[in-house]
């Protein structure tokens, strides 16, 4: 077996956090000290510092199978920090992060979606051959064509001339797949690019040295050499995947000998043989020093919604060969194990609290919620007077700081309605008039409650 071809490359984190955008990394000095503000994040020292272990254990592989629990308030940061240890891990390692109640699935057994969330947590690092056109672009130009389903014209197709110190080569007519790569990628002419031969996966490798930057760039690109010898090669290259990846290329494969096309559309269920199937690859692969495990981070969002069955599932797969580390997450305090009546810390099992490290997130002070408003409203783009920041930190400091980042929006609004070059103190009075907090809503309720059982 020539090692998995024709799977597809890994999604690093990001989509889906839109309001931890800010978050770049755990904000640590070289000696894993916290700074007050760094990485997008604020105060909560203790926390950052011991997720800073844990990034490194991870990078150890030391945690493998075993599992770290975010325990303290709503909105202290939890998921903000489980965020900031994804991107301080790197593209390399996978991480997944799921809301635990997406076991709940009408389509899929809970089980089936812990063990895929398992295997896409896991990385396979192989070295492998292969052939690949790589050069400086000369020459780009994209065919497009009128489609009857769109009012835009579709890329097609692009011609690309390729060089080296030694070689060019001409594409004249490279398929949509490698065309709508290019696009979105935006190469131009001067950019080193590889296409892989089997894949069809372009990658963007940087800046042929000496070919000047570009007008507009604002992001800071790498220069790499001009390539030598030929543009059509093989050659070795390091790539990561997912044992998902594996499990998908392995089921699609198998699909294909039995003739069943239609039946993969990504979510369905993968068979327990082409999992094992997928293993025993994974295992001769490593055996014959051709590639190596990444143990990866499963991250699971509010834990305390998991079931007996899904805990009693992780608790053991924690002690399976190929295992990553999984973080769990919760606001609660002792309470009922889901769909039973036994009360447990966080609502986990004891077997499972036994093995997790816990981390724990406190309450903001005063002047550590003026500061994540803002980083918020400067990610936003929002410009606050200090009386409208001020405004905003007791708001969050006597409701909570998520109601606070909630009214930035509203607020500028309110703002932009009055002719305010910037939020003031009465716009955010206004909008806080428009909008609740989930307590002054309940209280409401509550009230109405009472009344009609009059
Ligand atoms: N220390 C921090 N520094 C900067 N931003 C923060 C910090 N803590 C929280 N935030 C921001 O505040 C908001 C709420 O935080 P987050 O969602 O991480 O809280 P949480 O502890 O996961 O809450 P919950 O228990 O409700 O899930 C997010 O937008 C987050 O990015
Ligand atoms: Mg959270």
């Amino acid at each position: 077996m020539s090692g998995p071809g024709g799977l597809a490359p890994r999604r690093g984190p990001g989509a889906g956090f839109s309001a931890h955008s800010h978050i770049t990394g755990l904000g640590l000095d070289e000696n894993g000290k916290a700074k007050r503000v760094g990485g997008g994040l604020v105060g909560q020292e203790e926390a950052r510092e011991a997720a800073g272990i844990v990034v490194d254990l991870v990078r150890q592989g030391k945690l493998a199978g075993r599992g770290v629990l975010l325990a303290g308030p709503p909105g202290t940061g939890k998921t903000a920090i489980a965020i900031a240890i994804a991107r301080e891990l790197g593209e390399d390692t996978p991480f997944v992060a799921m809301n635990a109640s997406e076991v709940y699935s009408v389509e899929r057994k809970k089980t089936e979606v812990l063990l895929q969330a398992i295997r896409r947590s896991m990385g396979i690092r192989v070295r492998e051959r292969r052939r690949v056109l790589e050069g400086v672009v000369e020459e780009i130009k994209f065919i497009r064509r009128k489609s009857p389903l769109s009012p835009y014209p579709t890329i097609a197709g692009a011609r690309l001339v390729l060089s080296t110190r030694d070689d060019t080569l001409e594409l004249r007519r490279l398929p949509p797949e490698v065309a709508v790569q290019l696009y979105q990628l935006r190469v131009r002419e001067g950019d080193v690019i590889s296409i892989d031969a089997e894949t069809l996966e372009v990658r963007k490798l940087g800046r042929a040295k000496g070919r000047g930057k570009r007008l507009y760039d604002i992001e800071v690109e790498r220069e790499v050499p001009v390539p030598e010898g030929p543009v059509d090669k093989v050659k070795e290259v390091v790539r990561t995947f997912t044992f998902h990846d594996l499990d998908m290329s392995l089921a699609a494969q198998r699909a294909v000998l039995t003739g069943f096309f239609a039946i993969f559309g990504g979510e369905k269920e993968i068979s327990d043989e082409v999992r094992k199937r997928a293993d025993e690859i994974v295992r001769k692969m490593i055996e014959e020093g051709r590639a190596e495990i990444v143990p990866g981070v499963l991250f699971i969002d509010d834990a305390h919604l998991l079931d007996l069955e899904s805990f009693g599932f992780l608790t053991k797969a924690m002690e399976s060969e190929f295992a990553p580390l999984i973080i769990l997450a919760t606001n609660r305090g002792v309470t009922k194990i889901r769909g039973t009546d036994i009360e447990s810390p966080h609502g986990i099992p004891r077997d499972l609290l036994d093995r997790l490290l816990i981390i724990m997130t406190r309450p903001y002070k005063r002047d550590e919620i003026r500061d994540i408003l803002l980083i918020r409203s400067d990610e936003l783009e929002i410009p606050l007077s200090t009386e409208a920041l001020e405004k905003l930190s007791d708001i969050g400091e006597q409701r909570s700081l998520r109601y606070a980042i909630q009214l930035l929006e509203p607020a500028y609004i309110v703002a932009q309605r009055r002719g305010h070059r910037r939020v003031e103190a009465e716009d955010v009075e206004e909008a806080a008039r428009l909008f609740h907090d989930v307590k002054e809503t309940v209280r409401e309720l509550e009230k109405y409650r009472e009344l009609m059982l009059r």
